[in-house]
């Protein structure tokens, strides 16, 4: 390994929402594992340039420069076999932003927008906050495995939905989907001439085995109508320098898109952001790849660790993203129980599985991209909490 990811490194009093709000939830002994962002530093050639970036000493505007989008096309090239052209790419100061942008642009008050619970929360949120409906095409999930419930999906799509929100990779169940999944729901997206959000900010983090098709690439330019959100932001943990590439093809899609990011005035990207993203896509691979592995085996860890220790708890595969979905149900305990108990015993914060909408009850989310003794203390703090419940 040529990178350190056991370094434990101290992040509170640095303003992390991650550290520093655990006071609010149970106090400040309390190991957090709640939202996505890494306990690992970023990489050394990121760091350098922002050194280097913050020495010149002048802040001004900026703007994606040639050399930053042709980072970010070779990198779609070279990691998804994507070849996107420089046009294509708007930034954004992130994926939620432009998630609330392409909502305002595309959709009027009272239409429905699909998404796919549990599924990151934002999503609903900022649709509601919109004066938008949710339509909630549910997961199936069996035998531990979630997939997508295409006849639902089909009934609101004839139903007039006007957006479909898709996570790809599915935060928090860890799917991966397939092409023929993704196939057969750009063929549904196309038959109801429906705009499809593909959220794929995770598409880098995908476990050893399995593949990420990125949704607009399957259509290879059949379906028009397909928005691609993209960040560097997960895969180098950079989330607080607030830079996303929103990636559209089309050129009138663009064209609005583009203009309601204007009028919101969020179009001036972040200065440090322009310069990590264009260093990590340019020189941070190794790094990622590394990455990659650490946090596999951490899930490899855990799910020997719970299959010795905790037999109740059953894992769903974490396909990709670093987020594992945890079922507590076996307990036979309400949600607030589990959450008191990993708050107040084992003094651990997860991110608790009705947040994530219909279907996420009796779960929890882990975020396993953290150093493995932070993890194995975690796992141990879940083994004495809940080894002493009784039946
Ligand atoms: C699926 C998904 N989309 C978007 C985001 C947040 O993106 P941003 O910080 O760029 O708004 C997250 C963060 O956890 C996420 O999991």
């Amino acid at each position: 390994m040529a990178y350190n990811f056991d370094k434990e490194i101290i992040r509170e009093q640095s303003g992390s929402v991650k550290w520093d709000l655990r006071e609010s939830h149970g106090g400040n002994d309390i190991i957090p594992m709640w939202v996505a962002d890494m306990d690992f530093k970023a990489p050394d050639e990121v760091i350098n340039a922002l050194v280097k970036r913050a020495g010149h000493g002048i802040f001004g505007y900026t703007y994606p420069s040639d050399s930053y989008r042709e980072a970010v096309c070779a990198w779609m090239k070279k990691r998804h076999n994507w070849l996107i052209n420089k046009e294509w790419i708007v930034t954004t100061p992130g994926v939620v932003a432009a998630f609330s942008a392409a909502i305002s642009a595309f959709t009027d008050e009272g239409d429905k927008i699909i998404i796919q619970p549990p599924v990151y929360h934002p999503f609903k949120k900022v649709i509601e906050a919109s004066n938008r409906r949710v339509a909630e095409n549910r997961l199936i999930i069996k035998d531990n495995r979630y997939t997508m419930d295409f006849e639902g999906l089909e009934k609101l799509l004839k139903d007039g939905a006007s957006m479909m929100a898709l996570c790809s990779p599915h935060n928090p169940v860890g799917r991966v989907w397939t092409i023929d999944e993704l196939q057969t729901l750009n063929e549904l997206c196309i038959k109801y001439d429906t705009l499809i959000l593909s959220d794929e900010i995770h598409s880098d983090l995908i476990m050893p085995g399995y593949k990420h098709s990125v949704m607009a690439e399957i259509s290879s330019g059949e379906n028009t109508k397909i928005i691609t959100c993209t960040a560097a932001s997960k895969s180098f943990n950079l989330a607080g320098l607030c830079c996303s590439n929103i990636i559209i093809s089309d050129y009138k899609l663009r064209a609005s898109f583009q203009k309601r990011v204007q009028s919101l005035s969020v179009s001036t990207p972040n200065i440090f952001g322009l310069t990590a993203t264009e260093t990590a896509y340019n020189l941070c691979e190794g790094w990622l790849d590394e990455l990659i592995h650490y946090i596999h085996r951490n899930y490899t860890d855990m799910k020997s660790y719970i299959e010795d220790n905790l037999p109740l708890i059953k894992i769903a595969e974490m396909e990709g993203t670093y987020l594992s979905w945890l079922d507590f149900k076996e307990y036979g305990l309400s949600d607030s129980t589990i959450d008191e108990i990993l708050f107040k015993k084992a003094k651990l914060w997860l991110d608790n599985g009705p947040q994530f909408g219909a279907g996420g009850e009796g779960f929890q989310r882990i975020n396993l991209a953290c150093p493995g003794k932070i993890l194995l203390k975690a796992l141990e703090g879940i083994k004495a909490a809940f080894s002493k419940i009784i039946f």
